[in-house]
């Protein structure tokens, strides 16, 4: 089964490109950051204290998470309950990437990532799929733009959703999670060096996907 893995900085457009190949290829896709999005909503929803081990294993224990279809896309369940929309939102933003640094987390969240995409052509973004979830993926990509863009994109992504949020508050939002992600000593963000870097600033949706449709379909030729 093929893996194709897609990683890079906060907003970059890692899940617009994810979920079109996924459909180009006729492959599942799975957003691993609303899989760390819905735990932290889960946690918040608790008041469960990052600092407290046993109370982060008791409610971690409690996470069953899933992946539902919909006419607007992918839609995350958590405990049932669709998430997909409320996870965006900034409270969530604001405190998930504290919460993927804990390895209790990463372990149970990796786990699934793998049991989801088990007999599966799949597509998955992320910020450790080429490094730690699918190290043998046949092809990774790392997604990046500058910083001017992915706020642009992250604002009119929430502007669509009925949120208006300020540009400083999101690009604070943007550095804050890029530095958490970066410097944290599990499985840190950072490029595989079999990754192809793509600087998608200046291409369209479109013309990333055909970019990237190109480089699988070399790949699976390959194989
Ligand atoms: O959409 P955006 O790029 O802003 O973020 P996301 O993909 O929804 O991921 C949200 C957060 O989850 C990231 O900032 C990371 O802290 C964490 N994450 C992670 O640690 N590992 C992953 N494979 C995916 C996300």
């Amino acid at each position: 089964m093929f893996q194709i893995a897609i990683d890079g900085h906060s907003s970059c457009g890692k899940s617009t490109l994810a979920r079109a190949l996924a459909h180009e290829l006729g492959y599942i896709y799975i957003d691993s950051g609303a899989m760390y999005r819905a735990v932290t909503l889960f946690f918040l929803e608790n008041q469960v204290d990052l600092y407290d081990h046993a109370m982060i294993q008791q409610y971690l224990s409690q996470v069953e998470l899933s992946f539902g279809l919909a006419d607007t896309g992918n839609r995350t369940i958590l405990n049932g309950r669709d998430v997909e929309d409320r996870i965006r939102e900034m409270d969530v933003a604001a405190k998930v990437s504290p919460v993927a640094t804990i390895p209790e987390v990463r372990r149970k969240m990796v786990q699934r990532q793998r049991e989801l995409a088990k007999n599966h052509g799949v597509v998955m973004d992320g910020r450790d799929i080429g490094t730690v979830v699918f190290p043998y993926a046949a092809l990774k990509i790392f997604l990046t733009a500058t910083v001017q863009r992915r706020v642009e994109r992250r604002q009119l992504q929430l502007f669509e959703q009925g949120h208006i949020v300020d540009y400083e508050d999101i690009l604070h939002n943007l550095y804050e999670r890029d530095y958490i992600d970066s410097t944290r000593s599990d499985s840190p963000l950072m490029r595989s060096p079999e990754a192809i870097v793509i600087d998608n600033s200046n291409l369209t949706p479109e013309e990333q996907l055909a970019i990237c449709a190109l480089l699988a379909r070399h790949r699976m030729e390959m194989h």
